[in-house]
């Protein structure tokens, strides 16, 4: 239970009264999109920022959001446009630091260090940008309500009074909201649908690598996603994600396998790694899964035990996918399970394969989505042969294909004959 002191009624609806209109007598809108200097980050908004929306960029404390929203101010005002940036957390001084750092020389960006949200939009009215950022929406507070900055109704009230803002005003507007692990602390959860757009940045502490992806977005599609590497000169998209992803796989090792994954749209490679060792807690041996579904991977231990007769009653079993990446597509089964067999072996998988596919229960070999895009992924980063669900590969085979050996396979038997 979360006490809240009780608010007067917020203020008044300013709007005149609208009333009905026929279908037809309204003119087409053709939203206006704005490009950014991002070209992955135009693609996850959907083509570009849409003139008068809200759009909201959660993520956890350090991840850097600021730095992001930072750029694209940086990118708009390079463009002659007037950005406002309102900080309620950091000095001027402690953005300039940040600017400096990112290249930004003498654009037409505002920054205005302000926690009172009615002095920001007076601020913001006076200035009439054609861009608005808030960093963060947890900072700021409207004394239009008592409750202290960061509560539900304070952070719903600062999104509310932003959002007519940018409706009125037809300018773009950034919110930034923290959120723990959990997505609580009055986070930008309970703002999801109040604005136009929900992007979320991710990413591991100990990675350098961010992920940002759509959450919601009412002008576009939410399956794209940008990958970023964070630096001393900010963020910088990682063009080539599967080779980012690959570059310190170990050589000629057990327990490696390179899968064929789909984050978004985008086909990616990613190293599944293995490690099956003679457990010390005899009767109870430990099953660690990082980056993977963990009941999935008990799923498919035991059928290789059923189908491929290995036992694992002795054994530790440790999962993982290289870089802090998280997979949760059944596409990834078949190198799991080749991980896992190859780690148990102590054999490795030839250097130059990656695999895709979903395992059944009965070792069956199921056909994934958008095997094209997958195959021409590992294709594009020196992959020789791919082994595939045999349904999938009948449906490439009408496809001209060069460089590429594709092996399909019906059952987790072929493909470990195969392999091993
Ligand atoms: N000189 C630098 N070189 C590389 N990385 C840096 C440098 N300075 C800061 N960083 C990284 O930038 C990140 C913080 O960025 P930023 O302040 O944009 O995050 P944020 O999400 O806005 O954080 P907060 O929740 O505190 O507002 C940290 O991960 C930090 O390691
Ligand atoms: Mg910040």
């Amino acid at each position: 239970m979360i006490e809240e002191v009780q608010e007067e009624a917020p203020a008044e609806f300013s709007f005149p009264p609208s009333a009905p209109v026929l279908y037809e007598d309204i003119q087409e809108a053709q939203k206006k999109r704005k490009e950014t200097g991002i070209k992955e980050l135009n693609q996850v908004l959907g083509g570009g920022v849409v003139q008068g929306s809200l759009v909201l960029i959660g993520g956890e404390p350090g991840i850097g959001k600021s730095t992001l929203l930072l750029q694209i101010s940086r990118d708009f005002a390079a463009q002659g446009e007037k950005v406002l940036y309102v900080s309620g957390e950091e000095s001027l001084e402690q953005i300039k630091l940040r600017g400096e750092r990112l290249g930004i020389r003498n654009e037409k960006l505002y920054l205005l260090a302000e926690t009172n949200l009615e002095r920001v939009l007076l601020q913001a009215e006076q200035l009439s940008p054609q861009m608005l950022i808030l960093d963060s929406v947890q900072s700021v507070f409207s004394s239009k309500l008592t409750s202290s900055p960061g509560t539900i109704s304070q952070v719903r009230e600062v999104a509310h009074q932003l959002f007519r803002f940018a409706k009125k005003n037809n300018i773009p507007c950034f919110l930034i909201g923290h959120i723990t692990k959990e997505g609580s602390l009055a986070g930008p959860k309970s703002l999801e649908h109040m604005v136009d757009v929900v992007l979320y940045f991710e990413g591991e502490r100990d990675h350098n690598y961010r992920l940002l992806r759509a959450f919601k977005n009412r002008f576009g599609p939410v399956s794209e996603i940008a990958i970023f590497e964070m630096g001393n000169r900010g963020l910088q998209v990682v063009s080539n994600p599967s080779a980012f992803f690959l570059k310190e796989r170990p050589t000629h090792e057990a327990g490696s396998v390179v899968i064929c994954t789909i984050k978004g749209t985008r086909p990616l490679l990613a190293e599944i790694q293995a490690l099956v060792s003679a457990t010390l807690f005899v009767g109870n041996p430990r099953r660690m899964t990082i980056g993977l579904d963990h009941f999935r991977s008990s799923m498919l231990m035991a059928v290789i035990e059923k189908k491929l007769g290995y036992s694992f009653a002795g054994e530790d079993i440790y999962l993982n996918v290289a870089g802090g990446l998280s997979i949760n597509e059944p596409a990834a089964d078949l190198g799991v399970l080749l991980a896992v067999v190859s780690s148990l072996k102590n054999k490795a998988v030839p250097q130059d394969v990656a695999v895709f596919g979903e395992v059944g229960l009965s070792g069956e070999i199921r056909s994934v989505s958008h095997p094209m895009p997958r195959m021409n992924e590992a294709r594009s980063l020196g992959f020789k042969t791919v082994i595939l669900p045999e349904g999938n590969k009948a449906s490439l085979e009408k496809e001209n294909i060069a460089n590429m050996k594709l092996m399909g396979v019906g059952h987790i038997k072929q493909a470990f004959q195969i392999i091993f």
